[in-house]
């Protein structure tokens, strides 16, 4: 994971604005963090354990310059410590770096360095490479070029930034790993992803794998590296039209709270702009009708794939399969040319989506990709792609990003049924604002909910048809926030082991359908567990007679849209049991938003 930054000004300072970039991108990693600037001829770093905030205090005596690269942490080589921070300098130190990703083998290049008399102070796998490029520079003084050579020996994923003594500039190379190149006037920068620098540009340029960069203050220039020989390439400068206001908390504690909010909003855009997915569902209806379509996803997105799958079947008569793309690599045999893979990714970054796409189109397979992030990899590795439209999400918890998967899933499947377009629109527009009108309640009972919760030690949701996957979702939430062990589960599958684990007081939470057929199956669920002792809490359709001990019921108004409301009062109670508990639900322990180690 881990985030990086660079900025490299004409005039001015860079510290603050490394300060604040790195703060936009703490919720990719946040176990260390450190700059290095570059200031009157030497290269100085503050780096720690800890967040940003807690290492980097521009109020005390830190040097100041026009160049700098910043780096927050989320540790694969090496316990988490000060030593094992980025940046990390040569020996002379005469190069920092910042790295994002994992080197393959470079315990071996790490020897070979140190058999040439290289000291390292540190466990990680980055510090080769400002080693390598000391090397490079001794062999060559041209900065690019020995820049250049020392990437070339690198293996693995990487995005890089470097900085060098005595040069006013930013180099930086991408492999696999995200990196971008934000465009100022007088000043250029390089980050992770474009939220880092929404507040300095909407100018873009997204560099591709196996390529490096040189930025300046007034210049950007970009070479593929094809066996080690440099070719010169032109980017295009892309405009990302996020407002840098979505990055900002406003009068909300947390970042979380603030997308559960922002969710009425979302699905009204997407009401508005059906069409926009009209290609795209075109695309995914011509490849299907040649092979199988495979959706394929992690984590959040895998839930809202496999609801992607139930539409696809109920509205659009389509089959599919869904894939857990960390499984997709052992599970893909059957897939050749004539299939279709629809990657669902809210990052378009997640490391296992991305080796189940290669895999993919090494067969052949055409990849459709439905994300979030403009300009991210998947975007890059895909045929097709089409934006979810949610905007920058920057709790590590995928709230709003669900939300408008599923929309987008609902509008993919309307739209390839064909009689169902002008009504997903009115669908969406409807939950919008029943949503809209309805939030402070469903906030305030879900706070209720959250308060039986927090001192259990498991908690069960159960869900049946197309919320089965929403029960899987509130598990998740709930679990990955609150640190409470949470298991969703079919409602109908209960019974066949998990129903063991009942006992006095075990909460279960209960998705009730508003099909009269479905409800009556799950009412039979609702009994069995209480009998054992289990206190159920439904969310339910209003005006519907069910027993439990606690119930939030809503306007629902169809079961094929009912988990984009469903949802919600899950998010919210994974919310508020986490708050409560004094958990930081923006930056829950051992997690970071964008997965991009395999
Ligand atoms: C859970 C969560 C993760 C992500 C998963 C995939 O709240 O956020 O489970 O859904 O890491 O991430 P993307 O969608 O970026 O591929």
């Amino acid at each position: 994971m881990c985030g990086i930054v660079g900025i490299v000004k004409r005039h001015g300072k860079v510290v603050r604005d490394l300060i604040n970039a790195l703060k936009k991108l703490e919720y990719r990693g946040y176990d260390s963090a450190g700059i290095a600037i570059l200031s009157d001829g030497e290269i100085y770093v503050t780096k720690g354990v800890g967040t940003i905030d807690k290492v980097i205090d521009p109020t005390k005596d830190i040097k100041d310059g026009s160049v700098g690269i910043g780096h927050t942490r989320w540790a694969t080589h090496g316990e988490v410590s000060e030593e094992n921070a980025h940046p990390h300098v040569s020996c002379n130190r005469e190069v920092a770096v910042v790295h994002n990703g994992t080197l393959d083998g470079f315990n071996a290049i790490r020897n070979q360095l140190m058999n040439r008399g290289h000291v390292f102070s540190s466990e990680t796998d980055t510090e080769v490479i400002a080693h390598l490029i000391e090397e490079k520079l001794n062999e060559i003084r041209d900065p690019v070029k020995a820049f250049s050579r020392a990437v070339y020996e690198l293996k693995g994923s990487y995005a890089i930034a470097s900085i060098i003594k005595g040069h006013n500039l930013i180099l930086l190379a991408r492999n696999k790993s995200p990196l971008v190149i934000g465009i100022g006037n007088g000043e250029n920068y390089c980050a992770s992803d474009v939220a880092a620098l929404l507040h300095k540009t909407n100018r873009f340029i997204f560099l591709k794998d196996g390529e490096i960069a040189l930025i300046t203050p007034d210049s950007v220039d970009v070479w593929s590296l094809n066996d080690g020989i440099m070719e010169k390439v032109n980017r295009r400068v892309e405009i990302v039209d996020w407002s840098p206001q979505l990055l900002d908390k406003g009068n909300y504690e947390y970042f979380m709270l603030k997308e559960i909010y922002e969710q009425p909003y979302i699905l009204k855009k997407l009401a508005k702009s059906v069409y926009y997915y009209k290609r795209f569902s075109d695309q995914l209806l011509k490849y299907s009708e040649r092979g199988g379509i495979s959706i394929v996803a992690a984590g959040t997105s895998y839930h809202a794939g496999l609801i992607g799958k139930f539409l696809l079947s109920k509205l659009a008569g389509a089959r599919s399969e869904v894939i857990i793309a960390s499984e997709f690599p052992e599970w893909s045999s059957h897939i050749g040319k004539d299939d279709v893979i629809l990657a669902i990714s809210q990052s378009g970054e997640t490391a296992d989506v991305l080796e189940a796409v290669r895999i993919a189109k090494s067969k052949e397979a055409k990849v459709l990709a439905i994300t979030n992030v403009p300009g991210s990899t998947l975007t890059r590795l895909s045929d097709e792609n089409v934006f979810i439209q949610a905007g920058p999400e920057v709790g590590v918890a995928a709230t709003k990003t669900f939300l408008a998967q599923v929309a987008v899933l609902h509008i993919l499947s309307s739209l390839i049924s064909q009689e169902r377009t002008l009504q997903i629109k009115e669908e969406l527009l409807d939950i919008s604002d029943s949503l809209e009108s309805s939030m402070r309640y469903i906030d305030s009972a879900s706070r209720k909910i959250s308060s039986l919760l927090m001192d259990k030690e498991h908690v069960f949701f159960l869900g049946r048809g197309i919320n089965y996957p929403t029960a899987l979702e509130g598990a998740l939430k709930l679990k990955e926030i609150s640190y409470i062990h949470a298991e969703g589960y079919p409602a109908g599958e209960y019974k066949h082991g998990p129903l063991a684990l009942i006992e006095e007081n075990v909460p279960s939470i209960v998705l009730i359908p508003i099909d009269d057929k479905i409800r009556k199956k799950i009412i039979y669920n609702i009994m069995e567990i209480c009998s054992r002792g289990a206190f159920a809490i439904t969310i339910q359709p209003k005006d519907i007679d069910v027993p439990s001990d606690f119930s939030l019921p809503l306007d629902v108004k169809s079961e094929l849209t009912s988990p984009m409301l469903y949802v919600v009062p899950l998010q919210l109670i994974a919310y508020y049991t986490a708050t409560s508990l004094g958990r930081n639900p923006d930056k829950p322990r051992n997690l970071a938003k964008s997965v991009t180690v395999e």
